[in-house]
Order: structure tokens, then sequence, then C-alpha cells
């Protein structure tokens, strides 16, 4: 029997990943939500810890609002980093492999074509920074961990603290006959929470260690990923294409970050299906495609 802790287990891939490993044999599973354990708070994290002796430890949590982190770099950086080096401080205590799972903002958009697991980070916004230190700090502090990057994360769970995800915010626009403007020079690789979930769990089986990329395979821009949501829920709404100069956000963004993953290919471990199979599924699993 594996023991793993998710940490963060209320968020889209937490609550994912705690169901996928419960669904599966071999695992003992304790999970840990925001009000279970703050990941700023190293004495309960070590207490946390040491009383479920993990094998392996999962941190889901972290500080997700991209132009929030703009205006608060102390809270980004003490939860996406501090906080994961506790997490990582933990685990080296209780000789377990510690997973911490980070983002495609690591990179700043400009290569070209998608980044693999080789390509050198270079942040364009704090929560992106927070969580290249987070990943830094943790491979510092335990000796066995593991970097999952993922982009663009919608689950059934929602992110709470963005009040859901983009395809619930794209659906209730809709739904309201709102007028809906998306950007469409911005690249990326969406990411359904629960693919993300059975390849991690895949990765924890083998105890796979380094730095790997995990989201749905292909890539878009958030406009064409907006007409896809609402070509497959059926849903009719005027949708606008703009630029990024015209949205108003905060937090620069990279231009292009799709993920590509060498490192799946060579572990033989299957690549997320492409990312239109995976929003289909999700909209036919929450009840909503046509
Ligand atoms: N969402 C995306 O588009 C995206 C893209 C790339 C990578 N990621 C990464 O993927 C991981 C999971 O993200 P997600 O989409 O599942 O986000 P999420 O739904 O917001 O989950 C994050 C969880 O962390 C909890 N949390 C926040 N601060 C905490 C703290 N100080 N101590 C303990 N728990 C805390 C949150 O609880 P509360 O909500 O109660 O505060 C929430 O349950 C994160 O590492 C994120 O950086 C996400």
């Amino acid at each position: 029997m594996i023991r793993v802790t998710v940490i963060g287990s209320g968020g889209q891939l937490g609550s994912d990943l705690v169901a996928a490993l419960r669904g599966t044999e071999g695992y003992h599973v304790t999970a840990f939500t925001h009000d279970d354990i703050d990941v700023t708070n190293p004495d309960s994290v070590r207490t946390a810890l040491q009383n479920a002796r993990p094998n392996i430890v999962v941190n889901c949590a972290a500080f997700v609002r991209v132009d929030d982190c703009e205006d608060h770099p102390e809270t980004a950086f003490l939860v996406n980093a501090v906080g994961a080096l506790y997490v990582a401080r933990g685990c080296r205590e209780s000789n377990a492999l510690c997973v911490y799972i980070s983002t495609d903002y690591v990179f700043d958009g400009q290569k070209g074509a998608p980044y693999t697991e080789e390509d050198c980070p270079r942040p364009l916004n704090v929560y992106g920074a927070s969580k290249l230190a987070g990943e830094t700090l943790v491979q510092q502090a335990c000796p066995r961990s593991l970097v999952v990057r993922l982009a663009s994360v919608f689950g059934s769970t929602g992110a709470r603290s963005k009040g859901g995800n983009f395809v619930e915010a794209i659906i209730a626009k809709a739904q309201r006959a709102d007028p809906i403007r998306v950007v469409d020079d911005i690249r990326m690789s969406p990411t359904y929470s629960r693919d993300a979930a059975s390849g991690l769990e895949a990765l924890l089986r083998r105890e796979i260690t380094g730095v790997i990329h995990l989201t749905n395979s292909g890539a878009c821009t958030w406009y064409e990923f907006a007409r896809a949501v609402l070509d497959y829920a059926g849903a009719k709404a005027t949708l606008e294409a703009v630029s990024s100069h015209q949205d108003g956000a905060r937090a620069r963004r990279p231009k292009d970050s799709t993920l590509g993953s060498a490192r799946l290919l060579a572990l033989h471990v299957d690549r997320p299906r492409p990312w239109q199979e995976a929003l289909r599924a999700y909209l036919i699993e929450t009840g909503r495609a046509r």
C-alpha cells in the first residue's frame, strides 16, 4: 500500500487527484484541505506529515489568481514558494517523495514551439516567479522530488478563489446573453484536471522524479477555447476576439506557453488526450454537452 498525502485537496486538481487515487487499488490517501493545513504554517505542515507518515506528498495548494499576485507579491511567494519549502522539508523528514504542482507561466512564451522539460524558465509575472521559486526550493530541500507543470486548468470543482473556471465563466456569460470578449493572441495547452490526476497517478505509481509537463495534447488561443466551449455546449452567444492589450489584465502573460513533453514519451507514459476530447468529456460529465 502506498500512503499518499494530498495537500490543497479541496481545489480543482486536488479533489480529482484524491478521487483518482481512492478509485485505484494500492493507495491509502490522506487528504488535507486549506482548512486542515495552511502551508504557510510550518508547525501545521510538520505535525500533519508526522501523523500521516506518507510515502508521497502531493502539494496542490497554491495562490492561483495571477493578477492578484501582482498586487500581493508577498502572499504569492509565501504560499507558492515558502509554503512549498515547508512541505518539502516535511517530506525530507518523513523520507517521502515531494510532488510540487507548477505552471506553464514559468516560461516567457517567446520560444515559438512547445516548451519541453529541458527548456529554461523565464517568468514574466509574479505568479510565475513565485512558482519557479517554489520549484527551486522543493528541489533544493528534498532529495526526492517531482515538479509537474500544468496549464490553464479546468475541473468540475472549479477554483474557489477564482469563482469557478474559464469554461464555467463562458457558459455563464452565454446564459446571461452577455457579449463575450476573449483574447485571441495568447496560446496555451488546456488541462482537464481529471486527466492530469490520472496522469499523475501513473507517475506516482512509479515514483518518478524530476520535472514533467502534464497537459492535454495540443494548444489553442483562449478565443479558440471559448469557441469550442460554446459549440460543444450548444450555446448561442456573441463572441468577440480581442488582443491582450485590450483586456486590461494586470499581469503580463506569455504569448505562447504551449507545453510539450519529451519525458512522458521517454517514460512510456501516455500523454493525456487532445484538449478538444477532454473538453467534450468535461461538458458531458458535468451535464452541459449538447
Ligand atoms: N488553475 C490553473 O489554471 C493552473 C494552471 C497551471 C498550474 N496550476 C497549478 O495547479 C495547482 C492546482 O491548481 P488548481 O487549479 O487546482 O487551483 P485551486 O482549485 O485554486 O486549488 C488550490 C487549492 O489550494 C488551497 N490553498 C490556497 N492557499 C493555501 C494555503 N496557504 N495552504 C493550504 N492550502 C491553500 C486553496 O484553498 P482555498 O480555495 O480555500 O483558498 C485550493 O483548495 C496549483 O499548484 C497551481 O499553481 C493551476
